[in-house]
C-alpha cells in the first residue's frame, strides 16, 4: 500500500477488502477489532484523497440478502472509529453501491453491503465467480487487500478481483503474514502451541504440520474429549468426533516418535447441562479427572490442575501460538481455562501469537488488555492455514 499512496490516489476509487465479519448480538457489535484493525488501511488511503469503498463479508447468509447479516452495524461503528461519516450502501454490486460510490467526495469511505448477499461471491464456479468480480470491478480503479481473515477463501472479492484491478496488501496483511512468518521460518525454541476449540477436524492439517515444528501441543476446548477418548477414556456426552479417532491416535504415535511433547487435560468441568449463554445463570459444574467423566455428564473447560499444568508448560516457552478457547469461555463458570492460558501468554517472555476470530475475542472480552499480547491475529482460518503451509488464494492473488 505504501507504493500506492507514493503513486497518488487522490480522486481514485479504491476497493478494499477487508473482513467486518464481527460477532453480533441482537445486531449490537460485541468485539469491534477487526474493524479497528483495518483502520490503518481506510485512514491512509482517505487522508491521500482516495475515494475508499470497503466491501466484506459478514457470516454465511445463502448468496441472497438476509437483514440479520446486514453490514449497516459494521459499518456505523466503522465511522465512529474514523470521527468521520461513512456512506452505507444497500447492495452490493447495484444501483445502491453505485450511488455511494459516485457520491464519494476524495477523501470519503463506504461501506458495501455484504458481499455473500451475493451467490456469485462464494460460488465454486470460476465463470460465476468472475461475472460478479466484473461487477464489483466496475466500482473501482484499485484493489487493497486487507481482509485478512478471509484470506483462505477463494471468493470473487478475494481471489478473482485482485487480478481485474491494479492491486495492493494493505497494512493488516503485510503485518499479519510478517508475524506468521516468524512461527514458519526460523522459529525459536521451545515452541508451544495451545489449540482449543470445538472441532479436531478443524485443526487435523495444522497439527500434521506441528508434529514436525513445535515443541509441545498443548490440547483444550471440545476438541480434547476426542483426544481423551482416542486414549481410552470414557467422555460421557461431551462433544465427540468419533470418526477422527484414528487421525487423532495417528498423530499421537507420531509425536511420541518426534519428541513432540502432546499435553492432554488432566481434570476437566464437568455439568450434565450446557451452560445458558443469554441468562448467565450459574451453572455449578462440578470437577472430575480428565479419565473419569461420568456417563451423563459433558466437560465444558479444563479443570484446575489442568490450568497450572499447562501453565507450567507455557512458562519456559521462547514461541507460544494459541487457537481457540480452552472452554465455553462465554458463561463465567467456564472461562478459567480459557484465562489462564491468556494469562500465561502474558506472563511469559516468548514470543506470543494469538491466532484466530474465536480467541481474539475471547481474549477482549474476558477484559485483558490486547496490547500486552505480542500478536493477536485477526484471522482464525488464515492464520491455520497460513501455518499449514498452504498456497492462500487471496495472498497468492496479490502476489501475481
Ligand atoms: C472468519 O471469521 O474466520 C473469517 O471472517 C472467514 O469467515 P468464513 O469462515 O465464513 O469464510
Amino acid at each position: 500500500i505504501d507504493a500506492l499512496l507514493a503513486e497518488g490516489v487522490n480522486g481514485k476509487r479504491v476497493f478494499v477488502r477487508a473482513d467486518l465479519n464481527v460477532p453480533l448480538a441482537d445486531g449490537t457489535i460485541t468485539d469491534d477489532g477487526r474493524i479497528r484493525a483495518v483502520l490503518p488501511t481506510v485512514k491512509a488511503l482517505a487522508e491521500a484523497g482516495a475515494k475508499v469503498v470497503v466491501a466484506s463479508h459478514l457470516g454465511r447468509p445463502k448468496g441472497a440478502p438476509d437483514p440479520d447479516f446486514s453490514l449497516r452495524p459494521a459499518a456505523e461503528r466503522l465511522g465512529e472509529l474514523l470521527g468521520a461519516p461513512v456512506a452505507f450502501a444497500e447492495d452490493t454490486v447495484g444501483p445502491g453501491a453505485h450511488g455511494a460510490v459516485d457520491g464519494l467526495a476524495p477523501g470519503q469511505v463506504a461501506v458495501l453491503e455484504n458481499l455473500r448477499f451475493n451467490a456469485g461471491e462464494t460460488s465454486k464456479d470460476d465463470a460465476e465467480r468472475g461475472e460478479f468480480a466484473d461487477k464489483l470491478a466496475a466500482l473501482a480503479d484499485v484493489y487493497v487487500g486487507d481482509g485478512f481473515g478471509a484470506v483462505h477463501r477463494k471468493h470473487a472479492s478475494v481471489f478473482d478481483l485482485p487480478a481485474k484491478l491494479p492491486h495492493y496488501a494493505g497494512y493488516l496483511i503485510a503485518t499479519e503474514v510478517g508475524v506468521l512468518k516468524k512461527l514458519t521460518d526460523d522459529v525459536k525454541r521451545p515452541y508451544a502451541v495451545v489449540l482449543g476449540g470445538a472441532k479436531v477436524s478443524d485443526k487435523l492439517g495444522v497439527i500434521d504440520h506441528l508434529l514436525e515444528k513445535a515443541d509441545r501441543i498443548l490440547i483444550g476446548g471440545g476438541m480434547a474429549y476426542t483426544f481423551l477418548k482416542a486414549q481410552g477414556h470414557e467422555v460421557g456426552i461431551s462433544l465427540l468426533q468419533e470418526d477422527q479417532i484414528p487421525a487423532v491416535k495417528e498423530y499421537m504415535e507420531r509425536a511420541t516418535e518426534k519428541g513432540v511433547e502432546f499435553v492432554l487435560p488432566v481434570d476437566v468441568l464437568v455439568s450434565p447441562d450446557f451452560p445458558d449463554l443469554k441468562t448467565k445463570a450459574p451453572a455449578n459444574p462440578t470437577t472430575v479427572a480428565a479419565d473419569a467423566i461420568p456417563a451423563d455428564q459433558e466437560g465444558l473447560d479444563i479443570g484446575p490442575e489442568t490450568r497450572k499444568l499447562y501453565a507450567s508448560k507455557l512458562a519456559d516457552a521462547a514461541t507460544i501460538f494459541w487457537n481457540g478457547p480452552l472452554g465455553v469461555f462465554e458463561h463465567p463458570d467456564y472461562a478459567e481455562g480459557t484465562k489462564a492460558v491468556a494469562q500465561a501468554l502474558l506472563d511469559s517472555p516468548a514470543f506470543t501469537v494469538v491466532g484466530g476470530g474465536d480467541s481474539a475475542a475471547a481474549v477482549r472480552t474476558l477484559g485483558f488488555d490486547e496490547n500486552a499480547f505480542g500478536h493477536i491475529s485477526t484471522g482464525g482460518g488464515a492464520s491455520l492455514e497460513y501455518l499449514e503451509g498452504k498456497t492462500l488464494p487471496g495472498l497468492a492473488a496479490l502476489e501475481n
